[in-house]
């Protein structure tokens, strides 16, 4: 069976859905998301966001399955990178 699309609970308070392997920044763009971004690249960890408590880098990552059937993002603790 394939997966479907896994329901994303924003910190905005928003839900939307992305199919698992979408890149996360485009699913947060979609969902009216700003994730901040510097080197797009995976080292400066500007694009940090927690997906269900683990980070991630945003813009190296994308939205895996759950196991649970949903995703909360946070995003990351320190505002000011
Ligand atoms: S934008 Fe630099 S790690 Fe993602």
């Amino acid at each position: 069976m394939p997966p479907g699309p896994i329901p994303i609970h924003w910190p905005d308070g928003s839900c939307t859905s992305a199919q698992p392997g979408c890149p996360w920044l485009e699913a947060a763009q979609q969902a009216g998301m700003m994730i901040p971004t510097g080197c797009l690249g995976g080292s400066c960890g500007a694009c940090e966001i927690e997906v269900n408590g683990r980070v991630v880098r945003a813009c190296i990552a994308t939205v895996p399955s759950s196991r649970c059937g949903s995703l909360t993002v946070e995003l990351a603790t320190d505002p000011y990178w």
